[in-house]
C-alpha cells in the first residue's frame, strides 16, 4: 500500500516534540544568507551566541592554510572572520548547526551522524561549485540546499528506526541504492519527509523543494514546481549528489552508484567534458576541505 499525503501529515504529527527543531542559529543564518546584501557584523552576531561556531571557526583559522606559518595565533572573531571571508565563515557555521542536528539523533550502527553529515557537506560543496562554473545564480542558497537535501533520512530514523535498519541491508544485499528501495516497497520517502520537514520548519521554499524533490528526475513530475531556476537547482543538487557516490565522500546509507543522467546533464546544458572538468576540480576541492572536515567530526 502506497504511503499517502495524510500517512506524510500523521508521520510528521507523532514527532513532533521528537524531532531536533531547527536550531535558531541555523534558522537566523539562513534567513540572512538568503539576503544578498547581509553584512559580516550580522552573521558575526549571531555566531556570538553559538560557542560551538566560534570554535570551530577559531580552529580552522588557525590553520596553516588560513594563518600562516610562523604567525601569531588568532583567537578573536573579528580577526577570524576577516581572514577566512564571509562566504567561508557561513559555511562553517552552517556546517557546524546541521551536524549538531544531525547528532541529536541516534543512528544504527552500520550508519553514523558524521557519515551523513560528510555526504551532505559533499554535496553541498559540490552543488555551489556546480553553480559557479554554469554561472547560475543563488549560489549562496544551494549551499544549504545541499547541506540540508536527506533531512528526511533523519525522521525516518527517528519514526522507525528498525524498518529504515532493514531498508538499508536491503539496499545493500540488492545493490538498490535508499530511494529505489522505498519506490520498490511502497515505503516512506525520506525525499517526501524531508520537504515535509522544511516545511513544518518553514525555512525557504527553495530548500523545501530540493528536500522534496532531489531524487525526481522528470521535471513535470515536481509537482509543485513552477519556477525554472528551482527546477535548475533540483537538477544541481540531484546531479552532485550522484557524484558523491561516485567519488566516494561520505555514506549517505549505500554505495550504489548512477552514471550522472544524460537527462540533467542535457537540462544543465553539460558536456562529458564539463563532467570531466567539474569533477577534476571538484576532487581538488574537497582534497583541500578534507582537514577542515576532519576538525569538525573528530
Ligand atoms: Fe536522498
Ligand atoms: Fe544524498
Amino acid at each position: 500500500m502506497k504511503v499517502s499525503a495524510e500517512d506524510y501529515e500523521s508521520i510528521i504529527n507523532s514527532l513532533k516534540g521528537q524531532l531536533p527543531s531547527l536550531p535558531l542559529v541555523m534558522d537566523e543564518l539562513m534567513t540572512i544568507i538568503a539576503d544578498p546584501n547581509a553584512a559580516l557584523y550580522a552573521i558575526r552576531d549571531i555566531i556570538k551566541l553559538d560557542p560551538s561556531i566560534f570554535s570551530q571557526i577559531l580552529k580552522i583559522v588557525n590553520t596553516v592554510q588560513y594563518r600562516g606559518d610562523g604567525e601569531p595565533r588568532i583567537s578573536n572573531l573579528n580577526d577570524a572572520m576577516q581572514r577566512l571571508g564571509l562566504e567561508k565563515v557561513k559555511r562553517i557555521a552552517l556546517n557546524t548547526s546541521v551536524l549538531t542536528l544531525f547528532k541529536g539523533i541516534t543512528f544504527p550502527s552500520k550508519f553514523s551522524p558524521e557519515s551523513l553529515w560528510i555526504h551532505s557537506v559533499g554535496v553541498a560543496i559540490a552543488s555551489a561549485n556546480l553553480v559557479e562554473f554554469l554561472n547560475l545564480p543563488l549560489a549562496d542558497q544551494v549551499y544549504s540546499c545541499g547541506l540540508i537535501h536527506d533531512i528526511g533520512k533523519l525522521a525516518k530514523l527517528k519514526f522507525d528506526q528498525e524498518n529504515f535498519c532493514m531498508e538499508l541491508n536491503r539496499a545493500e544485499e540488492s545493490k538498490l541504492n535508499n530511494h529505489q528501495i522505498e519506490i520498490t516497497q511502497n515505503g516512506i520517502r525520506h525525499d517526501v519527509l524531508g520537504g515535509e520537514i522544511c516545511k513544518e520548519w518553514g525555512i525557504s521554499p527553495l530548500i523545501e523543494a530540493v528536500a522534496k524533490w532531489h531524487h525526481e528526475l522528470e521535471r513535470s513530475k515536481r509537482l509543485d514546481v513552477e519556477d525554472l531556476e528551482t527546477h535548475k537547482i533540483i537538477d544541481v543538487v540531484q546531479f552532485s549528489n550522484e557524484m558523491m557516490k561516485e567519488i566516494e565522500f561520505g555514506f549517505s546509507g549505500h554505495n550504489v552508484k548512477l552514471t550522472p543522467s544524460s537527462r540533467i546533464m542535457r537540462r544543465l546544458k553539460m558536456s562529458e567534458n564539463d563532467v570531466d572538468e567539474f569533477k577534476i576540480k571538484l576532487v581538488q576541492e574537497l582534497e583541500q576541505e578534507k582537514e577542515n572536515i576532519a576538525f569538525f567530526t573528530s
